[in-house]
């Protein structure tokens, strides 16, 4: 991969003009590494089916932190992929997995411009996908669907689509269209080109199953398809999306309100090009950002972005942290000097990264839609904003909802102080949200996790980076919900039933519930008390 831009797009319209940037949100198991790597095999990032995985496997020599990935063998750290197709470079955001779900994969979404939704066409939404699927809808991304394992036996094409439509409310344009399921699938229908994509099973099961494209009337489609049953209700299908569905919107694609849908076999490598090319021509490029000097667009002659993930201590030797900054608008160039907003300081911006995978090659400039590792000595938290030119502050990422509360306890007073500067700093940097109880005579902190892995990662880093044992307490509590109006607002609504009121590291009042069930209720029982899912960004 090179890291030289041409002199072509040396210009920040070009740029803009040329990147996409997404994220694939899914759960775990429903093929985003398979896919991740057939994207990447097209755009010549890597030759070699396999690397992603096996990059994954080796990783692990890096450092003392990346032990714990290696015990559990899992991936702690989202990376970026930038790889280039026809005239297009792509960015792609990777959210890690379930196990090592966490708020990182949350904050991952914030600096993404659009989502693809990879769905196991057996199984259908899953839950990971839908909160990830939440934070999208928040932010209004472009979503595109892909259903994935179509070579294996799945759910009604129809009924896919229906239960996205159903339960995210969302609009549905089938871009291609499957020809049968599992052992009987014949191909895709592309329903932009009105052509067939024939899906050819190798002896060895599906592995290397080929592609031959007719064009729509063509007589040996029939023929080659060979089964009339699968062939008529293909056909049925089609005639009932063309008359039924609605025409492909890109207005409502762009405002997050109708998802492209895309049907293939990622492992077999079939319909992912084709999901790749009608992906490219819808896909937002990068746009224009709300800051507080108003909207911000790319072409901003000045650069400026905003860090969306530190990642901590990857070499233990330097305790070096790695900022990860989206760049919003103008030309990043290496030892530029910037403002940082949050401090009024001025910093340069020294050593940057190009991330790929886990490697980190060093970078000379990047664009509106590029993701950038900084090294971070000390200077940056998830939120911050980076300029030059008139002073601005993009909008702050704000804390998502936790769904999993621990007391941290301190067995070792002597150690108090150690204790005390880790909780601190693993909070500033985001590896954790911190909450205390409103009950004053109860001072261990409170650690708030969107993820199990959250817990395992704080105490493992105090113990290795602050050498603090700790243990853990777990409270019964899943949901969270801020109180809008803060304390007023709570005291006026009186007594609240089944819940308890913390406080988060800004002291303003947050309800915990043991369910969801109990926090509807309390909505239900006072409707004045505004709760919400997001503290407020400050
Ligand atoms: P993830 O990153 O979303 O967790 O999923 P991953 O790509 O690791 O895929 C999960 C499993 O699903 C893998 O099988 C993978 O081969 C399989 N898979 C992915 N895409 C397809 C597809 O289109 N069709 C079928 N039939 N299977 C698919 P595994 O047995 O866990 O791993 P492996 O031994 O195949 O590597």
């Amino acid at each position: 991969m090179t890291t030289t831009l041409s002199s072509s797009t040396d210009n920040i319209d070009a740029a803009v003009e040329q990147r996409r940037n997404f994220a694939i949100i899914s759960h775990p198991d429903a093929g985003k590494t398979t896919l991740t790597e057939k994207l990447l095999l097209y755009g010549g990032a890597i030759h070699e089916a396999g690397s992603v995985k096996a990059r994954r496997a080796q990783r692990h020599a890096v450092s003392d932190w990346m032990e714990l990935e290696q015990q559990r063998g899992i991936s702690i750290t989202s990376t970026v992929l930038q790889f280039t197709y026809s005239d297009y470079r792509i960015n792609l955001l990777d959210t890690p997995g379930h196990q090592d779900f966490s708020e990182d994969t949350y904050r991952t979404l914030a600096a993404a411009d659009n989502a693809v939704m990879l769905e196991d066409a057996a199984k259908g939404l899953e839950p990971q996908t839908r909160k990830l699927f939440e934070v999208c809808k928040m932010r209004g991304l472009p979503i595109f669907t892909f259903f994935n394992k179509l070579d294996r036996p799945g759910q009604e094409p129809l009924a896919l689509l229906d239960e996205i439509e159903k339960e995210l409310e969302l609009f549905t344009y089938a871009v291609n269209w499957p020809i049968g399921m599992g052992d009987r699938f014949k191909g895709v229908f592309d329903r932009r080109k009105k052509q067939v994509h024939l899906f050819e099973r190798s002896a060895h099961g599906s592995k290397a199953a080929a592609e031959t494209i007719l064009e729509w009337g063509d007589p040996r489609i029939e023929e080659l398809i060979d089964d009339d049953e699968i062939y008529g209700q293909f056909l049925e299908e089609l005639e009932m999306l063309d008359e039924l569905g609605p025409e492909l919107d890109l207005e409502l694609v762009h405002a997050g309100e109708m998802t492209p849908v895309f049907f293939g076999s990622a492992m077999t490598n079939f319909g992912v090009e084709l999901f790749l090319e009608s992906f490219l021509d819808f896909a937002l490029k990068p746009g224009p950002r709300e800051s507080t000097v108003g909207m911000v667009p790319p072409t901003r002659e000045e650069f400026s972005g905003f860090v969306f993930k530190l990642q901590a201590n990857m070499d233990p030797r330097h305790r070096d942290r790695v900022a990860f900054v989206r760049v919003c608008s103008g030309r990043f160039e290496k030892d530029m000097v910037v403002n940082h907003a949050r401090s009024g300081k001025n910093v340069r911006l020294s050593h940057p990264q190009k991330l790929f995978g886990q490697g980190r090659e060093s970078l000379d400039a990047a664009y509106p839609g590029d993701v950038i590792g900084l090294n971070n000595p000390g200077v940056f938290a998830i939120g911050d904003t980076i300029y030059q030119g008139k002073k601005l502050e993009y909008e702050g990422i704000p804390f998502f909802s936790p769904e999993l509360f621990a007391y941290l306890k301190n067995p070792n007073p002597s150690k108090f102080k150690q204790f005390r500067k880790g909780v601190t700093e693993l909070r500033e940097e985001g590896a954790v949200q911190i909450m205390y109880s409103a009950d004053e005579s109860k001072r261990d902190p409170i650690l708030a996790a969107v993820g199990q892995l959250q817990f395992e990662v704080v105490q493992f880093r105090l113990k290795n980076e602050y050498n603090v044992d700790t243990m853990l307490d777990i409270l019964p509590y899943s949901v969270a919900r801020w109180v809008t109006g803060g304390w007023d607002a709570l005291n006026d609504a009186g007594r609240l039933f089944n819940t308890v009121t913390v406080k988060d590291s800004y002291g303003r009042p947050v309800l915990l519930f043991r369910n969801e069930w109990n926090c509807q209720q309390v909505e239900g029982e006072h409707p004045k008390l505004a709760l919400s899912k997001t503290a407020p960004v400050v």
